[in-house]
């Protein structure tokens, strides 16, 4: 039998990764490494302030071009995404421009929801909301769970697309379809399948999609997207907002208070700069590797780190369906932070949260390095 190898050549784009020549990064799901370009991205952002002083244009022209490589990546127009510093941050902007005085106070949350957007959700409680919560229930959600909250009572659904503990991925345009016919909006948060699972907001139909990009977009943190669906952008007025929420940011007129004709509406403050010429250099990549191809690869290293990992006697938590979960496969470990740190001595970098240890590869990871990954948490745990 042939050995399986990626559709792009792995090699070449294992060059440009330095930290591969010193140990095997396995925690993607919480920050990709560094490459040369985003590197060189950096460096970029750091002559031009050096060179120049300032350069509001040319800067505020890198935030529109991360604008775009992002709205590309999703299947939407530049027009329809707004810039945060976090998703959290969006989920907040999203949050105050609902109106939760009306009928429709329900927000439908899913138990899957990284903690810090259901935190968002929770504290609109404060404004009138109900918050209401889909239980996960032997390690997945059923999509069914949701039709009985979703009514003419729910304002919002928030579904998160993959589950940070193991990779799981919910129908989040079986859900987006249902909260549109009962009138509702759907947030998806994103962040741990953009970089890893092509994305068509469009053919998804949600009507908020947010993601940072530290993750599988090979980014930095302190940046942040959110899509908009222009059909409903101009009824949304966020009261989170600033001054690049106006139509005319550099009016500079205190006593107006106008709102963009598009996503931007959704801006705020002074955009992260040096973080956008990073983000976009990272979701460039993803776009020259191509999220088709990579999905494929990412489905070969879910498959050897399921099997290698029950061959190994680890104890897999969530499903081993890789057709519903990303590559991030999670394993249940006594004490996952003593076991991550034991590996990390050991040239591995794997990801701990609560009772899993999180072994997340990426495009650039080869077999090679699963079985050593698993090799290692194998070894580690079994020394315990
Ligand atoms: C699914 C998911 N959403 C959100 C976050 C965090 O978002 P932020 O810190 O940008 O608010 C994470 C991880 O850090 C995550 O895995």
């Amino acid at each position: 039998m042939t050995t399986p190898r990626p559709a792009y050549d792995i090699d070449a784009w294992r060059r440009r990764i330095p930290l591969l020549a010193s140990c095997i990064p396995m925690n993607n799901c919480s920050q990709a490494p560094q490459t040369d370009v985003t590197r060189a991205a950096a460096e970029r952002y750091l002559d031009s302030w050096n060179r120049s002083g300032m350069d509001w244009d040319a800067w505020m022209a890198e935030v529109a071009l991360a604008k775009d490589a992002f709205a590309k990546l999703i299947g939407a127009a530049t027009s329809d995404i707004a810039v945060f510093g976090s998703v959290s941050a969006a989920a907040s902007a999203v949050a105050s421009a609902l109106d939760l005085e009306s009928e429709r106070r329900r927000i439908v949350v899913s138990g899957m929801e990284f903690p810090g957007v259901a935190h968002v959700w929770l504290a609109q409680g404060r404004h009138g909301a109900h918050v209401c919560q889909i239980p996960v229930r032997d390690d997945v959600i059923e999509p069914n769970d949701y039709d009985s909250l979703i009514d003419e009572r729910t304002a919002l659904v928030s579904a998160c697309h993959g589950w940070y503990v193991n990779g799981f991925v919910q129908d989040v345009g079986r859900i987006a379809a249902r909260a549109r016919a009962a009138g509702a909006l759907s947030f998806v948060d994103a962040y741990q399948t953009l970089g890893a699972v092509p994305v068509n907001v469009r053919d998804l139909g949600v009507d908020f999609l947010a993601t940072g990009t530290l993750k599988f977009l090979m980014g930095v943190s302190g940046i942040a997207f959110l899509y908009v669906r222009p059909e409903i952008v101009e009824s949304l007025h966020p009261t989170a907002t600033g001054w690049f929420g106006r139509v005319d940011p550099f009016a500079f007129d205190a006593r107006t208070l106008d709102w963009s004709p598009n996503a931007s509406r959704f801006d705020a403050g002074t955009p992260p700069v040096v973080n956008a010429y990073i983000a976009r250099a990272g979701m460039e990549i993803i776009d020259d590797v191509s999220p088709a191809s990579l999905r494929a690869w990412h489905e070969v290293l879910a498959r050897r780190l399921i099997d290698g990992g029950r061959a190994r006697g680890l104890v897999l938590h969530g499903t081993d369906d890789v057709s519903h979960k990303t590559a991030t496969t999670a394993f249940v470990v006594p004490d996952s932070h003593g076991i991550e740190a034991a590996m990390r001595a050991r040239g591995v970098l794997p990801s701990a949260r609560g009772q899993v240890i999180r072994l997340a590869p990426h495009f650039y990871t080869t077999l090679d390095d699963v079985d050593c990954a698993l090799d290692t948490l194998a070894d580690v745990v079994r020394a315990r």
